[in-house]
């Protein structure tokens, strides 16, 4: 299921403060809010919840109330938001054990150790935890965050734990009872750090949870070396040559070795990406003359500017001297002429060479020559596409069949929601994220919430090489909370006809852009590869000018629903990653609900038709393969 990215953090401020100067521009890691945060986790470790005031925090952050009221308006947000706080420092660091690559027993080492790492591990921090998690029974906020953290963790543990059974073949032994031990012991100790502190020794906590997983498979070991046998097995079996690729052709989907294969990986990049259009923002994002976004992809760099007479041009981010990038920032507001920081050759807004320091001491230099390497840039309703290289359909034409259904959204007119903009690495696969992004029928089972939200009114189609899912959000109120509030509190948008009020819609445009409109507000995101098994993550969210209360709490509680959804989504994908590399992987079996996962497979085949082959060619013979069967 598509997931939907919105900043958390700004809709928290303007769900409980629209009167706070400067609410929503603050960048979330201030230093002086942050300083703020961990003053208020030792004063409620200290005199616990009900006694930390503001001015007890700003005593001990040695701040002044007013810096503090600037940031926080009331003892409640101050709160809220340590607990966000420790709640994103809590997955950040579990969620990094997850994702770890190796065998499902290294994994489960890494989340035991993860689970006692300094970073969250400390007596306050324990405490804090506990007394949030006491009073969250009278405070539905908080239940919120702390049954986030407490599914996440059992739901992945589970899945790792199933993993290990599989890979042992332990048919006979039950994988939630054995998560539900693992995570018993680890709250165990993390309660006995609570209560004596001084006693407790991480390293033996460390150990018994080692022996106990160990007593449960004692044929698993921590090491990778079963995995890496794994790995063997299947280079032993290689296409020989092109010559006998026609035993090897394989149904109309991917086998695992285009997931981890490096060579077929370049064929991507260099013929899916780096020859198409890509999503870089919108034209909102660069609302004034000398405004610019830069946007690396693929190993190229672009940079979209504004000049001074407000005219949009993108270029190579690459200085026509020795390489170097031209602007750092991903976005920005630069003078009013480029200035390269290696050796200062310095380029007009429109791109021509305007000077060289010590130019004498080139030999026939002709800066008329040297001005920066326009880029391909077309900008349709408002998004902004640019293209390293190629040729072909405009992003208008591709995109003609899909033009009417998102007229009413009125794209042109929409402004980016402060903050928004993100730039992360994920460790997949790029298409395992669209393999999963492109099929609504893991929702029943996978996405408790989008069940309760729009159920059975989700369904896939293609338009014109676009794959498209939409989905009706249902009457009947959902259980939970984000859920039900959201379909109780979305009000009516005056620009949408009857059919959009209470529609979520996606757009999949080949290969990897994703453009999301929901009745409160746009999103997209692009994925980009970067290695076999991690993609770079880009995109934000956007909105028609609106400030009705009502609309800012849609957009927090849509925000809720979607980083559950994201979360769940998170496990599926490093569980397809880590699939991909076991022995015992299928060829899919497909629903017709999964009918764009098909095509998708379907459309890189067609484009890259060495994706058809059932095994991995050897190294060297990919791109020549490919080639070959492109004839
Ligand atoms: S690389 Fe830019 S001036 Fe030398
Ligand atoms: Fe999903």
């Amino acid at each position: 299921m598509f997931k939907y990215r919105n900043n958390l953090f700004f809709l928290y401020r303007h769900h409980m403060d629209h009167s706070q100067p400067g609410a929503g521009t603050q960048h979330p890691k201030d230093h002086r809010k942050q300083q703020l945060i961990e003053a208020t986790i030792h004063c409620i470790s200290t005199y616990g919840l009900s006694n930390t005031t503001i001015s007890r925090v700003t005593q001990t952050a040695e701040l002044s109330t007013g810096i503090a009221n600037f940031y926080f308006s009331s003892k409640k947000q101050l709160l809220l938001e340590t607990l966000q706080s420790l709640s994103t420092e809590y997955e950040q660091v579990i969620g990094r054990a997850f994702s770890l690559t190796g065998t499902p027993r290294k994994i489960l080492s890494n989340v035991i150790r993860a689970r006692f790492d300094p970073q969250i591990f400390t007596a306050e921090k324990i405490a804090v935890w506990y007394a949030f998690t006491s009073e969250s029974r009278a405070r539905s906020e908080y239940m919120l965050i702390c049954e986030d953290k407490d599914t996440a963790f059992m739901e992945s543990l589970v899945g790792t734990v199933k993993l290990l059974c599989k890979k042992n073949t332990r048919a006979d032994l039950n994988p939630i009872a054995i998560a539900r031990a693992l995570e018993g012991l680890l709250n165990g100790y993390w309660e006995e750090a609570l209560f004596q502190p001084d006693d407790f020794d991480p390293s033996s906590a460390i150990d018994l949870c080692e022996g106990f997983i160990a007593s449960v498979f004692p044929e698993s070991q921590t090491n990778d070396s079963s995995a890496q046998a794994s790995n063997t097995d299947k280079s032993a079996n290689p296409v020989e040559s092109a010559a006998n690729t026609q035993n090897n052709a394989q149904s109309d989907l991917l086998a695992p070795w285009t997931y981890y294969s490096t060579e077929f990986l370049k064929l991507e990049k260099n013929h899916l990406f780096k020859e198409r259009w890509l999503l870089a923002g919108h034209i909102s994002d660069i609302p004034h003359p000398q405004n610019y976004i830069t946007f690396d992809a693929v190993g190229e760099r672009a940079l979209i500017i504004r000049n001074q007479d407000g005219k949009v041009r993108a270029f190579h981010n690459v200085c026509r001297h020795r390489g170097a990038k031209l602007l750092d920032s991903e976005r920005g507001t630069c003078g009013r002429t480029l200035s390269c920081p290696f050796h200062g050759w310095t380029y007009c807004l429109d791109g021509e060479l305007l000077s060289v320091p010590a130019v004498q001491t080139f030999e026939d230099l002709d800066l008329g020559q040297n001005g920066l390497v326009p880029l391909d840039l077309e900008i349709w309703m408002g998004f902004l596409f640019v293209r390293f290289g190629g040729t072909g359909q405009s992003v208008a034409d591709s995109l003609e069949p899909i033009k009417d259904l998102v007229a009413p959204y009125q794209l042109e007119k929409i402004e980016p929601i402060a903050g928004s903009r993100y730039r992360e690495t994920r460790p997949y696969n790029w298409k395992v994220i669209h393999d999963i992004d492109n099929e609504g029928y893991h929702v029943p089972t996978g996405h408790p919430a989008l069940q309760q939200l729009y159920g059975k009114t989700y369904e896939d189609s293609e338009i014109g090489g676009v794959l498209i899912a939409r989905a009706q959000i249902n009457d009947n109120p959902g259980r939970i909370w984000s859920v039900r509030q959201y379909q109780k509190l979305l009000p009516q948008f005056d620009h949408l006809p009857e059919q959009n009020q209470r529609a979520w819609l996606y757009f999949n445009i080949f290969p990897s852009m994703v453009i999301g409109l929901y009745p409160e507000s746009i999103e997209f995101y692009m994925t980009l590869p970067n290695t076999v098994d991690s993609s770079w993550y880009l995109g934000a969210s956007y909105a028609l000018p609106d400030d009705r209360r009502e609309v800012n709490v849609a957009r927090y509680l849509s925000a809720r629903i979607n980083k559950l959804t994201e979360k769940e989504d998170a496990s599926f994908m490093r569980w397809m990653q880590l699939g991909m590399n076991s022995s015992a992987f299928p060829t899919p079996k497909l629903s017709s609900k999964e009918q764009n996962v098909r095509r998708f497979h379907k459309r890189i085949q067609s484009e890259l038709p060495a994706a058809r082959l059932a095994n991995e060619p050897k190294c060297e013979d990919v791109q020549n393969i490919n080639e070959q069967m492109q004839i």
